[in-house]
């Protein structure tokens, strides 16, 4: 997590570096700061807090053409002014920014530095104090920085500014993401395109164990051992507007209401002038030739996940196994002859994934990647990449991309099943349609979503949600969006579940929101509603059209029985969203979380 900016050239690089940290917010935002060059001397301003609070505190009279940036996720250190980025050598001569985690910080120390002369608690600071350490016996600034970036392990994207090398500031990355941006008379440096798109669409990519020399003219790309690197840029085919509220008073509000735009375009995207589903022909050969699927996923896309479950062995046949990615190491399961593991990860960033993507790799097993990054770590490294196409998602509770996850599963699925040779009833993409029209329908209710939340988690200390099968999937994900952006302890059980010991935190009034959108459950999942009435609970069930009955809270614009998790789950976004506004919680940006989770 983190997110750094870099500029070289002759606009202010003050107000360039906050806008792009502005847009990066999303990768942390409990500290960050900036370094800018004057005539004579580098000045840091730092803050705990906000972007907003490091404008405030930022000397508007410094002038400066020069300079880098950083927002912090805080992982060494707690969050405050002495930890936040940049940091400094101890003489000054060195000011630096890292998105990462150095994982041998602690031996580096010892072995290198004097311990006393540490101001802040990171790891951070041995990577600046060792180029320091380094630059006289090196020779030259970029030999220091070289050999100090050979002894990290673990993730980092850097930047440096040398006092005594005003044209220069110095990049490298391994495992974090980091781009360099062209421009005419300047370059650039951010973790994501969408921090410089205000000055550049122009973008270099760079790979691991690469530094770079970025100089407002020229851009070097250098692998470690010095050979030189030539790499074309890319156009970041991100429109400005995406990644602005616009009239919306949340980010995670316009992505709600997205939703039913993003169905449109994934089946414009993946159907092709006969009606059939257009899909890289080595993504049909490996499904069909697998034995068994690995879906590995965090969070939201884990969630995303066991409904792809749903459609692989429903729709396709396949069989399929749905793994937490920090867990999967260590439950390593008995693999089939022939795997296929598939990453689900909104940002393609993921750093739990990455590590069973390399582990599975090692052993030779084929990967695709279902992302909303196209060039994303994940996307690269794996065989192959399905798009999400959901635009970017800014807020920090995924919504627009959860639901993207499910649909290009279910394209998936459903073309898997057509290269085998299983004959299906439903049309996907049209079904798609019908989600979509679902969609917009709920959208159009916000009202009674925003009522719910009052009646039901105004107050609340806790809330259940409950259901069966797929609903139960739905359930989950509920429950982690609420609990993610309005901090009431949420839990989502399978409705049979309850009886074995959660009911036991039954009290008078304690919400429990049930899903019940799948007819063969529709009976017991009423029944387990019931259990929790007898004790004093809460309820609000949501339901699909045509199987509601008298006193559903809401009931949902029917859809094909396999695609409900498209639709039902949107009520439970948007009840999350006004269960937050009204305990004046911050939407966007939930304490102590990050967007892209790039530490493990
Ligand atoms: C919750 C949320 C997270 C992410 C998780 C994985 O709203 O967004 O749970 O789903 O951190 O992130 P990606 O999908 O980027 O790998």
């Amino acid at each position: 997590m983190c997110g750094i900016v870099g500029y070289i050239g002759n606009n202010d690089a003050k107000e360039i570096l906050l806008k792009g940290l502005e847009k990066l917010e999303y990768r942390g935002y409990d500290s960050a700061g900036i370094a800018v060059r004057s005539e004579d001397d580098i000045n840091v301003f730092k803050v705990k807090g906000r972007i907003a609070t490091l404008r405030d505190a930022v000397d508007e009279k410094v002038q400066s053409t020069t300079g880098i940036g950083h927002t912090r996720w805080a992982t060494h250190g707690e969050p405050s002014e002495t930890n936040a980025h940049p940091h400094q050598s101890p003489s000054g001569r060195f000011t630096l920014v890292h998105n990462g985690v150095i994982e041998n910080y602690l031996e580096l120390k010892a072995e290198y530095l004097e311990v006393a002369n540490f101001v802040s608690e990171t790891d951070t600071e041995v990577i600046v104090q060792l180029i320091e350490k380094f630059v006289e016996e090196a020779g030259d600034t970029l030999e220091a920085f070289r050999r100090t970036v050979e002894l990290l392990h673990g993730s980092y994207a850097i930047a440096l500014l040398d006092a005594e090398n005003p044209e220069e500031v110095y990049v490298a990355k391994n495992k974090s993401p980091l781009l360099v941006g062209l421009g005419d008379e300047f370059n650039v440096v951010a973790s994501d395109s969408m921090a410089m798109l205000q000055v550049t669409d122009q973008f270099v990519e760079l790979m691991d164990e690469e530094v770079v020399i970025v100089k407002q003219n020229r851009v070097e790309l250098q692998k470690l051992d010095g050979t030189v690197v030539e790499r074309d840029p890319f156009t970041a085919e991100i429109d400005a507007s995406d990644i602005e509220k616009g009239t919306y008073p949340h980010f995670m509000l316009k992505e709600i209401d997205e939703q039913p735009f993003v169905m449109r375009k994934i089946i414009q995207e993946y159907q092709d002038d006969n009606d059939d589903i257009k899909l890289d022909k080595d993504i049909r050969k490996a499904m069909k030739k697998c034995d068994r699927v690995y879906i590995i996923a965090a969070g939201t896309s884990y969630h995303a996940g066991l409904i792809g479950k749903e459609f692989l062995e429903k729709i396709a046949e396949v069989p399929t196994e749905v793994h937490v990615a920090s867990e999967f190491s260590y439950n390593f399961p008995l693999l089939s002859e022939n795997p296929l593991f598939v990453f689900i990860s909104q940002s393609g960033e993921t750093a739990d994934l990455r590590s069973v993507l390399v582990e599975t790799k090692k052993l030779g097993h084929p990967a695709l990647t279902i992302t909303n990054v196209p060039g994303s770590t994940l996307s690269r490294e794996a065989n192959y990449t399905m798009h999400l196409h959901a635009g970017p998602e800014i807020a920090v509770a995924s919504t627009k991309a959860y639901t993207a996850q499910m649909a290009v599963l279910a394209i998936l699925a459903v073309d898997t099943a057509r290269a085998k040779g299983i004959e299906l009833d439903f049309d996907p993409m049209q079904e798609l349609g019908i989600v979509s029209n679902a969609m917009e329908a709920l959208c159009d209710q916000k009202e009674v979503f925003d009522q719910i939340a009052r009646d039901y988690l105004s107050t609340t200390r806790n809330c259940f949600f409950i259901g069966r099968g797929s609903d139960y999937y739905v359930g989950l994900e509920g429950a982690l969006k609420l609990k993610e952006i309005s901090y009431i302890q949420a839990e989502g059980f399978a409705g049979g579940e309850l009886k074995h010991g959660t009911i036991a935190l039954i009290e008078d009034g304690t919400p429990v929101i049930a899903l019940a959108t799948q007819e063969h459950v529709n009976g017991s999942i009423r029944s387990n509603v019931q259990e929790v009435v007898t004790r004093g609970a809460n309820d609000c069930i949501i339901s699909l059209e045509g199987l509601d009955r008298e006193g559903d809270a809401f009931v949902i614009p029917k859809v094909h029985r396999l695609f409900t998790p498209l639709v039902s789950v949107l009520p439970l976004q948007l009840i999350s969203y006004y269960a937050a506004l009204h305990r004046d919680c911050d939407v966007d940006k939930p304490r102590n979380l990050a967007k892209s989770v790039t530490v493990e």
